[in-house]
């Protein structure tokens, strides 16, 4: 009690004396960006973090809360310090935007209580603003209210060039963004436990591969969502498919194919602060042996470690990677060993040349979550071998911010 009521007396003698001390300097600030590093309060911000993409529809529902302050509870208490979620859910069940323009107040309550959770635990949100598949709606959703409304599409990919669509889709940004948070009082836009903004979660475009489509796209949006806030960091959100601009470069993609995005010229755009990568080689490289998987995974890791900080100058956020349950011969130890060397490579890179700035494990879930399993699920109270692997990265990417 004594040294509590000396630190408050230090405290208001310290207030009283500095009269330019604010309450906003007292709060942790935005996360910016300076060259290939990010920067918080000064210093530079390296982090391990996680997705969560259910918190808003599981807040949803008020009796199920405790698991979002759960998984936060946890979460920073393992040292995790990013999270990135859904800002999402397009129609249909549990939507937030129920119709273009129509939303559900008691969603939009849900996604308040989990900024402003976040922000009690000091963790900083990504928050994605639609979906590319059809899961929570998603472009499919947007195109499909759009035939409602008479407007001759046909194509999920019209998503990217129908002037309609893209209103809805501005319309809506615009609603999330200028959003007062019921509980915290404080604007979504004016509020620094938000790290960044994601136009979409993994972008494609199979009507253009070749990138130049979803390059307008991109562009037009990013120097909307900019003119409404100036503040937050902005990424695209995409996987790291190569396109057209280098060419030789396309032999990395999966496959050899291309997806409809150009990590270059789309990471290129002024208004998008940094670049990510998502990586599922059990997925993208199904049927090939673990040497291939291997190998895809560092060059992968490598060469868009190369292109942020040589070509394109801005930090990279590993946004995406897991390993699944459901694969043949999964073990609890091959999963770890999957995590540490994923953990390994971040690390190393971070240290030998910045750039990378942290990664997002998919996919971190709180007790009684049985029903969202997908199998790439951590539940931090459960999994503890894997929460120590987490933690000891977390404590390891805070270290090289000194
Ligand atoms: C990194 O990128 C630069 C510039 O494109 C290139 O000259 C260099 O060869 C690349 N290094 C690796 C290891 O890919
Ligand atoms: C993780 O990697 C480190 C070295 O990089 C090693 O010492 C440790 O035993 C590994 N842990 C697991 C669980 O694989």
């Amino acid at each position: 009690m004594t040294t509590m009521s000396t630190i408050i007396n230090a405290w208001v003698l310290l207030v009283g004396a500095v009269s330019v001390v604010k309450a906003q300097d007292l709060i942790p600030g935005f996360v910016q960006t300076s060259g290939t590093e990010f920067v918080l309060n000064g210093s530079p911000f390296l982090f391990n973090g996680f997705n969560s993409y259910w918190l808003m529809v599981v807040a949803s529902d008020p009796t199920q809360r405790y698991k979002v302050s759960g998984v936060f509870h946890e979460a920073a208490s393992a040292g995790l310090s990013v999270c990135r979620t859904w800002a999402f859910s397009d129609g249909g069940y549990q939507a937030l935007q129920k119709s273009p323009g129509v939303y559900d107040e008691l969603l939009f309550q849900a996604l308040d209580f989990v900024i402003s959770e976040a922000r009690k635990y000091r963790i900083k949100l990504i928050l994605s603003l639609v979906n590319n598949y059809n899961d929570f709606g998603g472009k499919h959703q947007y195109v499909e209210w759009a035939i409602s409304a008479g407007v001759p599409v046909t194509s999920d990919d019209d998503f990217y060039t129908n002037g309609v669509i893209k209103g809805y889709y501005k319309n809506n940004a615009k609603a999330i963004i200028t959003r007062i948070n019921s509980i915290t009082r404080i604007a979504y836009k004016e509020d620094p436990t938000i790290m960044a903004w994601e136009l979409m979660n993994e972008p494609r475009c199979q009507v253009d591969v070749s990138g130049k489509t979803l390059n307008g796209w991109i562009q037009e949006m990013a120097s909307y969502l900019k003119s409404i806030d100036n503040k937050h960091l902005l990424a695209v959100g995409m996987e790291g498919f190569y396109g057209d601009s280098t060419p030789k470069k396309v032999q990395y993609n999966p496959g050899s194919v291309k997806y409809g995005t150009d990590f270059i010229t789309n990471n290129l755009i002024k208004e998008i602060d940094y670049t990510t990568i998502h990586a599922y080689a059990d997925i993208w490289l199904k049927g090939e042996g673990d040497k291939t998987k291997e190998i895809f995974m560092e060059r992968w890791f490598i060469n868009h470690w190369n292109d942020s900080r040589t070509v394109l100058k801005k930090p990279l956020v590993f946004g995406e990677f897991g390993k699944s349950k459901k694969d043949p011969g999964y073990t609890t130890q091959s999963r770890d060993s999957f995590m540490n060397t994923t953990y390994s490579f971040i690390y190393n890179f971070a240290k030998n040349g910045a750039t990378i700035a942290g990664g997002l494990v998919w996919q971190v879930m709180s007790d009684g979550m049985e029903s969202y399993y997908d199998g790439y699920e951590i539940v931090l109270t459960q999994d503890t071998s894997t929460r120590n692997i987490m933690s000891v990265q977390a404590l390891k990417m805070a270290s090289l911010a000194h």
